[in-house]
């Protein structure tokens, strides 16, 4: 059984080529209300629903970010949440040509059996949310599976219950109309060198695709959000710049079909200028090699800046904004391999 029996094959298509056009990549604006509520406070902000709103209020509105933003990931509050004037955010993105995204797991919980890993859950109820969801303007969703590198972990019990869950997902989300952003995160935490890092994402990998393709999902309408090939935060000796590039195209070379609709990575607690180093790295040697476009899909990375601005001074939005929208051009010249470093000396 191969994929024609999506009836949305084209749109998702569609849908999922838009998301990676030229020049363009993902803001990541999905965080739980948890996650926002400690993002906010690490720059002084108190965290309430209108807070929140107000915040992603300046993010897509600022200027000239559609030139470098394809779609924005939101969150069940956001995608519900309004413009001022009463325009919902879903509707205001797609005014600016940007497409509404909707982040669909409910977290990741400890393992069963191997309490100290995730399993990612979400299902129950799922094929209902997502109905409502594409109703609202969601074009394509998020489900991001936890694969923590440590003592005797990742085991292939955690490594196949989130893929599991990952496939059930994409298959669900085609269903509906949306395209899957598969994203098995591997975390960057801990001492380990990259030759880990590699091993541990390819066997990922190669487990995510085996349970996509089981479960007879289109991969023309499906986008992998992954990790980087990296060494952990606290490794002794971290990987430069161009090997972190150099390895993960060829592991992604290695497991991640041709016929995938697109490739995005998430920053993960990279450095807001690390993360953009490694995707314009990937890019200048690869971008021709590659048969899908390799782009962002970043939150702290793209937000860091706007944040902390915004918690020094409420009132400065233009500013926030602008460093938004630096921190966005930068990216989307690294997604053509169009970057280079003395422009991050140009004041936003
Ligand atoms: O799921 C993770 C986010 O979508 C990406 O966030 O770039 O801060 O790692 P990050």
């Amino acid at each position: 059984m191969a994929n024609y029996q999506w009836k949305h094959a084209d749109e998702l298509k569609a849908t999922a080529k838009a998301m990676v056009a030229d020049y363009k990549g993902i803001l990541a604006a999905d965080e739980s209300n948890n996650t926002a509520t400690k993002r906010l406070e690490e720059v002084g902000i108190t965290s309430s629903e209108e807070a929140r709103r107000q915040y992603r209020k300046l993010l897509f509105n600022a200027p000239d970010v559609d030139n470098y933003i394809s779609g924005v990931i939101l969150y069940d509050e956001t995608i519900k949440q309004s413009d001022d004037n009463g325009t919902p955010f879903p509707e205001l993105l797609k005014g600016r040509g940007i497409i509404p995204g909707i982040k669909v797991d409910t977290g990741a919980k400890p393992l069963a059996g191997s309490p100290n890993e995730k399993v990612t859950e979400g299902l129950d109820g799922l094929r209902e949310r997502l109905a409502e969801y594409y109703n609202m303007g969601a074009r394509f969703s998020k489900w991001r599976a936890v694969i923590t590198i440590g003592d005797d972990m990742p085991t292939q019990q955690c490594m196949e219950a989130n893929a599991h869950a990952l496939a059930r997902y994409s298959a669900l989300c085609q269903e509906n109309g949306l395209v899957p952003m598969v994203e098995p995160e591997v975390m960057i935490n801990g001492d380990h060198d990259i030759d880990t890092c590699e091993e541990i994402t390819e066997d990922n990998l190669r487990i995510v695709f085996d349970e996509l393709f089981r479960h007879n999902v289109m991969l023309e309408g499906v986008v992998l959000k992954t990790s980087m090939v990296i060494s952990g935060l606290d490794a002794p000796k971290r990987a430069g710049v161009q090997e972190v590039a150099d390895r993960t195209v060829s592991t992604l070379q290695r497991v991640v079909p041709p016929a995938l609709g697109g490739v995005v990575f998430l920053s993960g607690g990279q450095g807001d200028v690390e993360a953009t180093q490694h995707l314009d790295a990937m890019n200048k040697k690869f971008k021709d090699q590659v048969p899908w476009r390799l782009t962002f899909s970043y939150a702290r990375a793209l937000q860091n800046p706007a944040l902390a601005t915004w918690g020094s001074d409420m009132s400065n939005t233009e500013q926030a904004q602008k460093n938004f929208g630096f921190r966005a051009k930068l990216n989307s010249l690294a997604s053509m391999g169009e970057y280079s470093e003395d422009m991050e000396s140009k004041v936003a």
